[in-house]
């Protein structure tokens, strides 16, 4: 294994991840994950801040991890894509947002708000959509490469009998659209990169805090083990051409 970091800091020989929204619950556990399994080389986690205030690279393992700092402007995101260099084993775009301090999910349709409908499908799917443009040209000659993006259930057209949640279960949808239309694309143009879109599953982070009341304990899953699946999801999964739409189970959803 190779570790030997360039002079420009997150850029070393060997197979590499990239995770995009590193401050993520799920994303600290897939970084964990693969560093102490050494399942790659090098992981460069970026995130609009750094997790790790003072240190720009620790080692995990024995997998050096560089974070890397982006304020998700489209500018941003083409600079950074443009000086990283392959090859990548594993991309994972863990961005998403279901609620802030000014954004709580509609429960009936008096609740929709324009600007905040507009902000969520600019971090749910257009974002996505930006890394999947910028990061093309640079993933396209990996040996092996799997692009996960994290979904949700509640984006699946075919799977919605609750209803509620518009903007969030809008946005998922359009991302899902984003993710088989570049995989047509994808296939043509970068044919070894295997696009997923990918549901955790309740996961006991942030994002779902408000909502824990309603959730069954055994179905409230940690990140450590949702991690863990999706490794082992993006490690058997045929690179053929296609999206996928796979829960935590490497159950297939409906689109
Ligand atoms: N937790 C669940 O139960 C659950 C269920 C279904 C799907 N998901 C999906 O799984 C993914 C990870 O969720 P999580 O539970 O790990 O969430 P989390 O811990 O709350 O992490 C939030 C993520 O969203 C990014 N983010 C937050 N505000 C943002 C903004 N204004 N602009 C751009 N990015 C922003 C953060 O980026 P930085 O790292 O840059 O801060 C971070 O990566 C999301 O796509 C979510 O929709 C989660």
């Amino acid at each position: 294994m190779n570790t030997e970091l360039d002079p420009g800091g997150y850029n070393v020989a060997g197979h590499k991840a990239l995770v995009i929204g590193a401050g993520s619950a799920i994303a600290k556990a897939l970084i964990s994950a693969m560093g102490q399994q050494h399942s790659v080389d090098h992981i460069i986690a970026v995130s609009r801040s750094s997790s790790e205030p003072g240190s720009e690279t620790e080692v995990i393992g024995s997998v050096p991890v560089s974070y890397v700092t982006c304020d998700y402007s489209s500018a941003a995101i083409s600079a950074l894509a443009a000086q990283l260099s392959g090859p990548f084993s594993h991309v994972f775009i863990c961005t998403g947002v279901l609620h802030n301090d000014h954004i709580k999910p509609e429960k009936r349709l008096e609740d929709i708000d324009e600007g905040q409908m507009a902000e969520l499908l600019r971090i749910n799917s257009i974002l996505p959509a930006l890394w999947l443009q910028a990061l093309l040209p640079t993933i396209k000659s990996s040996s092996r490469c799997v692009f996960t993006v994290f979904s949700a259930r509640v984006g699946s057209i075919g799977d919605n009998f609750k209803g509620g949640w518009y903007s969030y279960r809008a946005s998922k949808a359009a991302l899902n659209m984003v993710i088989k239309t570049a995989a047509i694309e994808y296939a043509r143009r970068a044919p070894r990169v295997k696009l997923l879109a990918f549901h955790p599953g309740t996961v006991d982070t942030d994002l779902s805090r408000p909502f824990h009341k309603s959730v069954p304990a055994d179905k409230l899953f940690s990140p450590e083990f949702v991690a863990q699946q999706l490794l082992s999801i993006t490690a058997a999964l045929p690179v053929d051409g296609e999206a996928s739409f796979l829960d935590w189970a490497g159950e297939t959803i409906t689109w």
